[in-house]
């Protein structure tokens, strides 16, 4: 007799929630690069943001309510460590009160060490530009993993190291607003150290009993002009420079990234599962041989009339991509979890479709065999989006940043019944 209960496309075990970054939600991160770089008038100040410093615990009954078994959160590196290089162990105790809040209500956390700010005077060292974090970096993980060790299971070391080395040290629009290439290259090979010297430092102070990745935005490049092979050839370096250098670098054990000299790193294989930020489709078109040409340049959204909807971020809704990425790390043969993946709109139908549409891509995924073992969505709240402050909305919950109240979005119920029952 065929049962009438659907199948369950999701396993049991399968990781269900979403994903925060302490600066975006907690508030009053004062000793930070960026609000330093805020305070100077660079950009929308992140202020009290949504005080989830205060409120964590109502905002973990919430996802609970909405069944999460697991929660992305980031510690905040500039509260824990002053510039003397001594800890302050309130803030670890607030961490540890963190993360039993989580345990308590049956949701596993996923603990990013770094998730794009910096201690100050980290920052006026030269963050990602001096040597010097790389061991910062290592200590701060060992530290950490000999306070909160126990409380997690999975980590991640660095979340998206590509995307930090482009937006701050590229494009100068991130601190320290650095335009240069060459730094920006320079400052990927000190991530891919510092998370070598970080996941060695967790390993062996957990004795091995932790599971640790990185968040990695991986996009999906297509030539902007399909079988044109110059097109084709820049996506293909394209792809290896932002979607796979750094991962193969930590999995080889030594920099393969474009235009740096080879170095053998700390140890190899330092990925127990690749976590992956997926957010969008970008079109390649050939420039030229040489240098930077090489690469290619993205090519407008309006020259391709078969992209799919555009977000409040101006990012093409192409569902498939999460697929095709997903396939693309397979070559590792690690774990995935997608850590991040989200529409920033203010109409939260489009919410409910992206969910549909971006799960059906990852069924397609398991369905197939690859050993996909969670989703996590961009975000749990509405919060501080970087430079546009808090005009993008991405969160399942919507907050009210003037008196707190948070009200669960209907696409947070729309979720809430994936996860419970396990398909669509
Ligand atoms: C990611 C980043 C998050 C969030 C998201 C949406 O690149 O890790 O912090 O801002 O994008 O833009």
């Amino acid at each position: 007799m065929v049962s009438e209960k659907k199948k369950r496309i999701f396993p049991k075990n399968f990781l269900w929630g979403a994903a925060t970054s302490a600066h975006q939600v907690e508030g009053n991160n004062k000793l930070s690069d960026w609000w330093a770089w805020e305070k100077a008038g660079n950009t929308a100040e992140s202020g009290r943001a949504c005080a989830k410093y205060e409120l964590y615990d109502h905002d973990f009954s919430l996802a609970a309510e909405l069944g999460h078994n697991s929660h992305r959160l980031s510690i905040e590196w500039s509260r824990l460590q002053r510039p003397d290089g001594s800890w302050d162990n309130s803030e670890w105790d607030h961490y540890k009160k963190v993360l039993s809040s989580l345990t308590a209500k049956g949701i596993k956390p996923v603990l990013t060490l770094n998730h794009f700010t910096l201690p100050k005077y980290i920052a006026r060292q030269g963050a990602w530009l001096n040597r010097n974090i790389i061991d910062s970096f290592s200590s701060f993980a060992e530290k950490t993993a000999s306070i909160l060790g126990g409380m997690a299971e999975f980590w991640i070391t660095i979340n998206e190291p590509n995307m930090l080395a482009e937006m701050a040290y590229l494009k100068g629009e991130f601190p320290p607003c650095r335009r240069d290439y060459k730094e920006s290259l320079t400052v990927l090979a000190h991530m891919a150290e510092a998370h070598a010297g970080a996941y060695e430092a967790i390993k062996s102070a957990l004795d091995g009993n932790a599971k640790v990745g990185a968040a990695k935005a991986l996009t999906a490049f297509h030539p902007c002009r399909k079988n044109n092979l110059f097109d084709m050839l820049a996506v293909k370096k394209t792809r290896w420079l932002r979607n796979h250098s750094f991962i193969n670098s930590l999995m080889e054990g030594r920099l393969t990234i474009p235009g740096m000299p080879e170095k053998i790193l700390k140890t190899k294989k330092s990925l127990d599962f690749i976590g992956i930020n997926y957010y969008l489709r970008q079109f390649v078109r050939w420039q030229g041989f040489g240098g930077r040409k090489s690469f290619g340049k993205t090519c407008p959204y309006q020259h391709h009339p078969e992209s799919g909807d555009i977000t409040d971020m101006g990012w093409e809704v192409y569902p498939e991509g999460l697929y095709e990425v997903i396939k693309e790390m397979m070559r590792y043969r690690r774990p995935v979890m997608i850590t991040e993946n989200g529409i920033a709109t203010d109409d939260d139908r489009r919410r409910v479709e992206f969910i549909r549409l971006h799960l059906k891509s990852a069924a397609k995924a398991l369905s197939e065999g690859m050993p996909l073992i969670g989703y996590l969505h961009w975000s749990l709240l509405d919060n501080f989006e970087w430079t546009h402050g808090y005009s993008k909305k991405f969160g399942l919950v919507e907050v009210d940043f003037k008196s707190l109240d948070r009200k669960i979005k209907p696409s947070g119920w729309y979720f809430a019944d994936i996860i419970k029952k396990g398909t669509f």
